[in-house]
């Protein structure tokens, strides 16, 4: 069964801006989804619905069964949300901001599980400083120390890695995966297409407020093994000889370039064949070049499309 819900989900702002439009969403426990989607696609808008930091114009959200318009509270501490805007009380230590937080769900004080918590995220021997002192990428880990106080079974963590170093964006890979192993299911959204493609088990793209894509990572990454060979022929061709027929290639419209896709995770490319072929046909090429289609290219393309 799914943790979270969302089902035909509109969000109208006060401006009359429509920022989500008929949004269908299921998350399934334990797993780790990227939502990704350029500046203004509504992704926090959604992160923020779900959490209840606003209101849905139109539609329903259950967390873990509960709806949250209709009972907020059960819905809402089952949430940790570590936004997008970082906002950490400066004068305040990682232990104390971590165990107040734990106390505005009502949840009793249990130091054993902030320690947990703080050593998690390497802020252990950090707990007493005032967080002002502490660096950027340690004021984001407190942040996920605060959204991790009252046992959450769900992390929201909205852009967990903007602005930092490569060293620390690994690290916090590790700590999202080590809470995902310990049974938190995660909804991360991010810029960094790379990150969806190391962590997610699924992913989703929202452009201008609309859901374009959700998808098993795995098979997203199976259709993007896939490699194209492109030939610039010599001379033109009006149609493929049919002697070449066993390879499946496609001919440009102008009749100057065949393309030949293959699977770079299968045992042969077939290229060897290919090229026997096409020299026994006849056809010689003056260039060629290769293509894989990646993460990033099928994102640049739905949402340019739309
Ligand atoms: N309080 C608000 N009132 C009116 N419009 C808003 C409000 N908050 C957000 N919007 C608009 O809703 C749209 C979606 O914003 P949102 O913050 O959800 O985008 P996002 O996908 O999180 O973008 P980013 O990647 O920049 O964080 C934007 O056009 C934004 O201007
Ligand atoms: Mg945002």
């Amino acid at each position: 069964m799914s943790i979270i819900s969302v089902s035909n989900l509109t969000k109208t702002y006060a401006s009359g801006f429509t920022a989500l439009k008929n949004i269908n969403l299921d998350i399934q426990r334990g797993e780790i989804f990227a939502l990704l989607g350029p500046n203004g696609a509504g992704k926090t808008t959604l992160i923020s619905v779900i959490c209840g930091l606003a209101v849905q114009t139109e539609g329903t959200v259950t967390v873990g069964g509960f709806d949250i318009s209709k009972n907020y509270r059960e819905a809402r501490s089952l949430i940790g949300l570590v936004p997008q805007e970082l906002h950490t009380d400066a004068w305040e230590s990682p232990f104390a901001t971590a165990t107040f937080s734990r106390g505005l769900f009502g949840k009793p004080k249990n130091s054993a599980h902030i320690e947990k918590v703080l050593r998690e995220l390497s802020l252990w021997d950090k707990k007493n400083s005032q967080i002002i002192t502490l660096s950027g990428g340690m004021k984001r880990r407190v942040m996920i120390a605060k959204a991790l106080a009252h046992e959450p079974q769900i992390l929201f963590l909205d852009e967990p890695t903007a602005g930092v170093d490569v060293e620390l964006r690994k690290a916090m890979w590790d700590v999202v995966r080590g809470l995902r192993d310990a049974g938190v299911t995660i909804i991360l959204t991010t810029h960094y297409i790379e990150e969806a493609e190391e962590m997610a088990d699924r992913v989703g793209v929202i452009n201008k407020g609309e859901i374009v894509l959700i998808e098993d990572k795995k098979k997203l990454m199976q259709k993007l093994g896939k490699k194209q060979l492109k030939l610039h022929l010599q001379n033109k061709l009006t149609s493929i000889p049919s002697s070449l027929a066993a390879h499946h290639l496609e001919l440009s419209q102008e009749g100057d370039e065949l393309v030949y896709t293959y699977d770079t995770k299968g045992d042969r490319t077939g290229i060897t064949s290919l090229m026997n072929d096409l020299t026994a046909a006849g056809i010689t090429f003056n260039d060629l070049n290769t293509t894989q289609s990646s993460l990033e290219e099928i994102f640049v393309s739905l949402v340019h499309q739309s």
